[in-house]
């Protein structure tokens, strides 16, 4: 059975309809790109950071046994208390591969559709052979059919995004453009994509199937 159900058909027929791509942008993304000074996100889409509260906090994320030792290194002992990005999705870029961050993260919704899928990688048990729970929801603006404008993923689960054709409609116009809030604030150092061998640990054979288009491409 396909991870997404009802209104959405499986996630296969979306990879083959992304795949077609266009190769330019329609003239509302390109707008959207300029006027917020958006660039490439190594995820897929595009980005921009509005803001950083640069106040220190000290870093949750540090292990409890080499907190003292690892104090020195001002980089890995503290941590900005949060910071916002612009995240756009588009036709030509029209999806956002597997990662995960340490912070939990808000996400809200300006415009467009999508679908995002989160691994709870945090839920999975190894040893007893216990798989990830993989959730997969729709953002969008039709709250009274169920999609969120506003939805949070915690720390430590696996996410990835893509494009949908916006309502009643065949293709998106002017993309998929939300907020993010992550806290404590960003550091690549707190981020990590998703590979091919721990989409394996974590997904069963059929999810695999439906999800392995999602990862990072340039992981090889
Ligand atoms: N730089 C690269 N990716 C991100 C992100 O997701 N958030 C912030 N704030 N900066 C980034």
């Amino acid at each position: 059975m396909s991870i997404l159900t009802d209104s959405v058909e499986s996630l296969a027929s979306y990879a083959l309809h992304l795949a077609a791509r266009p190769q330019t942008e329609p003239s509302e993304v390109f707008s959207t790109i300029s006027a917020l000074g958006l660039r490439k996100h190594p995820e897929g889409g595009y980005f921009v950071e509005t803001d950083r509260d640069s106040n220190k906090i000290s870093n949750p994320f540090l292990p409890q046994a080499s907190a003292k030792a690892r104090a020195s290194r001002e980089q890995e002992a503290t941590r900005d208390t949060s910071t916002s990005i612009f995240y756009l999705l588009s036709p030509t870029s029209p999806f956002g591969a597997f990662h995960r961050n340490k912070g939990r993260t808000i996400h809200t919704l300006h415009r467009g559709r999508g679908c995002y899928i989160v691994i709870h990688a945090d839920e999975a048990e190894k040893e007893a052979g216990v798989k990830a729970r993989v959730e997969a929801f729709i953002v969008g603006h039709d709250v009274a059919h169920g999609e969120k404008l506003q939805w949070v993923v915690e720390g430590g689960k696996f996410k990835a995004s893509f494009l949908l054709p916006d309502q009643h409609q065949e293709r998106s116009t002017a993309g998929l453009l939300i907020s993010e809030t992550v806290t404590p604030g960003f550091e690549y150092s707190d981020h990590d994509f998703m590979t091919a061998h721990t989409l394996e640990e974590l997904a069963t054979v059929e999810q695999i199937k439906e999800l392995s288009w999602l990862l990072r491409k340039s992981e090889g």
